[in-house]
This record gives C-alpha cells, sequence and structure tokens, in this order.
C-alpha cells in the first residue's frame, strides 16, 4: 500500500480483537467515576492555538514541539488538543457552570494529540480519561482523586505494579521565592548543567529538576529543596492530603523533583507510576491548578484533575495478564438455519428471543450456506451453543439446542420454551 494511504505514524488503528479490553477499561471506569458523582463532559478536539498557548505555558515541550497547529480556511490558528485540562476549563467559563462558587465534578474521554517520537505506551494521538474538579480547594477532594484511581487499579488488579508519587509545587508566591532561589544556585553551577537544562533555566527553570542528564543530576543533589520553601498554607494543604492517604491505607512516594510538563500547577502534583511499561511508566497523571481559571480570564476559581492514559494502561491489563476471561467470548449463541423457510422462521424466532432477553448475544447466520459451513462458523464464532433449525425442526416447531463446548447432548426445544432455556443455561453480561 503507498505511504499516503497507511494511517499516520503514532497514531493507531485499535481493532476488533483489541476493543473488547478497551471496552471494558473504559466501562469500568465509567461505572466508577458514575459511583463518586463525577458528571461527563464532552469538549471538541479542535481549539485556538491561543487556549493552550495561554494555559500549558509557552516555554512547555508540549506547547514549543509537540502540538499539531493549523491555519483553518478563515485564518483562523487551531490546534489538535494535545490534553484536556485547557478546553475543560474553557468549556466551564464559557457556560458560566462555575460561576457563584458552584462545584463541578466533571470527566472527560478521548483523543488527545502531541507530536512526540513514538514508541511503546508513546503515541502521537493517545487518548485519555481525565478528569476536573471546580470550586474545592481543600486537601478532602485531592485525596478523593487519588482514592478513586487506587480503587480503579484494585478492581483492573494492577494495585500491586503502580506506585504513587506525591509533591506540593506550593501557591504561586511560594513557587516564585523557591524559582529565585533555584535560580541563583544553578547560576552558580552553569557550566556543569547540560545544554537542554541552560536553556530551560532561562524559560522554565523548575523543569530543570525534570532533567534526566547525570551531570546535571549531580548538580541538583545540593539544590535548595521546594519543600524548604512553601509557605503555612500550602504545607498544611500537603500535610491534609498524606493524612487522609494514610487513613485509607494509600502507601505513597514523595517525590520533591515531580514538577510536570504543563505550567498551571500549584499545590498538589501526582503521578501514578509503574515499571511494567519500559520507559512510558506514568499511566495517571494530575494535580492542583488554582490559578488556570483566573489566568484564562474567569474568577478565581480552584481546580484539581487528572488524566490517565488508556493505550498505556491497557498494555498493563495485556503485560499482567489482567484480562478478564469472559472478554475473550463475544458471541453467546448462533443460530444456523437450513433451507429458506428455516432462515425466515429463523429470523423472527431470534427477534422474539431479543425480546426476551435483551442481553443474550445472539447472533444469526448470514449468507447461507451448508450445514458444515454454518457450523464451522458457530465454532468459530465463539459461541456456548448452536440452534439448528433445518426441515424436521420447523415441521414440529422445535430448534435444535447444540453445546458446542462440551457441555452436554444435543436436544430440541419448542420455539416458546426457548428464551426461558437460554435463560437458564447463558449467564448474561
Ligand atoms: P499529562 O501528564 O500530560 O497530563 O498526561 C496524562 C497522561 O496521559 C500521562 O500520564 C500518560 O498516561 C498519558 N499520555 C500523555 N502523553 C501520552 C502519549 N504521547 N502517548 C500515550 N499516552 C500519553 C495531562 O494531560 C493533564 N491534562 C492532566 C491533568 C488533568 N491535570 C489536571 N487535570
Amino acid at each position: 500500500m503507498s505511504k499516503s494511504l497507511q494511517a499516520i505514524r503514532g497514531m493507531n488503528d485499535i481493532l476488533p480483537e483489541q476493543t473488547p479490553v478497551w471496552r471494558y477499561f473504559e466501562g469500568t471506569v465509567s461505572r466508577l467515576l458514575d459511583n463518586y458523582g463525577y458528571k461527563q463532559i464532552r469538549m471538541p478536539i479542535v481549539e485556538f492555538t491561543e487556549l493552550f498557548k495561554r494555559s500549558i505555558g509557552e516555554v512547555t515541550d508540549i506547547v514549543e514541539k509537540e502540538m499539531y497547529t493549523f491555519d483553518d480556511r478563515n485564518g483562523d490558528s487551531l490546534t489538535l488538543r494535545p490534553e484536556g485540562t485547557a478546553a475543560c476549563v474553557r468549556a466551564v467559563l464559557e457556560h458560566g457552570i462555575t460561576g457563584g462558587g458552584q462545584v463541578q465534578k466533571l470527566w472527560y474521554i478521548g483523543p488527545m494529540f502531541r507530536h512526540e517520537r513514538p514508541q511503546k505506551g508513546r503515541y502521537r494521538q493517545f487518548h485519555q480519561i481525565g478528569l476536573e474538579v471546580f470550586n474545592l480547594d481543600g486537601p478532602d477532594i485531592d485525596a478523593e482523586l487519588i482514592i478513586m484511581t487506587w480503587r480503579l487499579w484494585g478492581e483492573l488488579g494492577i494495585r500491586d505494579a503502580v506506585k504513587l508519587e506525591l509533591n506540593s509545587l506550593g501557591t504561586s508566591e511560594s513557587r516564585g521565592r523557591y524559582r529565585e532561589a533555584l535560580v541563583e544556585y544553578l547560576s552558580a553551577h552553569h557550566d556543569k548543567l547540560d545544554e537542554d537544562s541552560q536553556r530551560r533555566l532561562k524559560t522554565n527553570p523548575l523543569r530543570v529538576l525534570d532533567t534526566k542528564n547525570a551531570d546535571t543530576q549531580a548538580v541538583l543533589v545540593n539544590a535548595p529543596k521546594m519543600a524548604d520553601y512553601l509557605d503555612d498554607e500550602s504545607r498544611a494543604h500537603f500535610e491534609g492530603l498524606k493524612a487522609r492517604l494514610d487513613a485509607v491505607g494509600i502507601p505513597y512516594v514523595l517525590n520533591p523533583k515531580l514538577v510536570r510538563g504543563l505550567d498551571y500547577y500549584s499545590k498538589t502534583v501526582f503521578e501514578w507510576v509503574t515499571d511494567k511499561l519500559g520507559a512510558q511508566g506514568t499511566v495517571c497523571a494530575g494535580g492542583r491548578y488554582d490559578g488556570l481559571v483566573e489566568q484564562m480570564g474567569g474568577k478565581p476559581t480552584p481546580g484539581v484533575g487528572f488524566a490517565m492514559g488508556i493505550e498505556r494502561l491497557v498494555l498493563m491489563l495485556e503485560t499482567l495478564e489482567q484480562i478478564p476471561q469472559e472478554l475473550s467470548r463475544q458471541v453467546d449463541v448462533y443460530l444456523c438455519a437450513f433451507g429458506e423457510a428455516a432462515e425466515l422462521a429463523g429470523l423472527a424466532l431470534a427477534e422474539r428471543v431479543r425480546d426476551q432477553l435483551p442481553n443474550l448475544r445472539l447472533q444469526v447466520n448470514a449468507g447461507a450456506g451448508s450445514f458444515k459451513s454454518q457450523f464451522k462458523k458457530a465454532d468459530k464464532s465463539g459461541a456456548l451453543y448452536a440452534l439448528i433449525l433445518g426441515d424436521d425442526e420447523m415441521a414440529r416447531q422445535v430448534v435444535g439446542f447444540k453445546p458446542l463446548r462440551g457441555q452436554g447432548e444435543q436436544q430440541n426445544i419448542a420455539w416458546d420454551a426457548l428464551a426461558a432455556h437460554l435463560a437458564t443455561c447463558v449467564v448474561q453480561g
């Protein structure tokens, strides 16, 4: 196939054999969020470029080099969203739903776009489930977000494979004071810093803490610590969060170098990381952004949220073999009909059964075929039972009921009794 007719590098098709795991994951998360009282919001995939520059920060990797930005036919600069927080803040402001201190607990799901170097767990179109809470400023809600994710890891069977890293960036005032101290210290060691860190020192000094360069890391050992610059309010908030995590028994590691790659954070930041996925180990990340709404033109409105990468969590489920067995079967019952009269009767019978058992996964053979070929298809479908309608069965108004996975003998069931019989032998999801 010519290259121009292939999918774009880093943008993946999710094939039919993969979608059951995706739907299982998405279903588990959305049920959990419903149960905790969160409401779904859906935003467009494209926004004005300015939105992301203003919120994520001009001097971040995302805005500097990873956005899919283009001019539309009106000459407006638009960008495929690289994340969901900015658009969610824009939406709540535009619709006035956080005005007057109204609490909003929102979640969203969908594709995000970043022009990163693709590798396992890192793609150019990837999918997030994200969550944002507005107008609650206490550590109790930060704790709830983390507790919810902890419950999710438990439900998915991956709790032992993830670790929570936690830090506080403080208020913008305390971060400002810390930034000054850090710049002073790093400037004195300028020559020992790698090139990227030298650049960041001028543009976004906190990101130097994030460096992977061993020499710069060595310089950082004696650098001023963020924790020493936290003001009383930030300190109390952080202590409040830790106390709640302790109360629920959620283990965490304090990581003073955790700064995150987006500029809007203040106070709490956290990441759930794993060593099961190689280099791309962060499966869920977020934090508090109390200044963002105001920065985007709204009244001061505290906010906190996180987003998880669906590809990475699906990979985790696969790697840890935590995919529920029942996902491998998509069909419960397969109906085979031989001859035109049987086909017509079969269609009507299938619809009656579906009326009575709305959750039954019943597949009716299409494309006719011999006895042998229909049975082959029934078997390949993964169904537990085949239903057989031929001349004999038609004459007696019964259907042949044949277990396909070795659970007993074939028997005849009267048409009227079929739904009741299926209800006893198929566990319906
Ligand atoms: P983020 O850390 O940029 O935060 O992304 C959140 C998660 O999305 C990551 O932890 C990772 O699981 C996944 N992810 C990010 N980039 C990629 C990629 N290229 N390929 C695959 N997965 C990826 C945010 O986006 C913030 N908006 C989170 C947030 C919400 N903070 C507050 N509210």
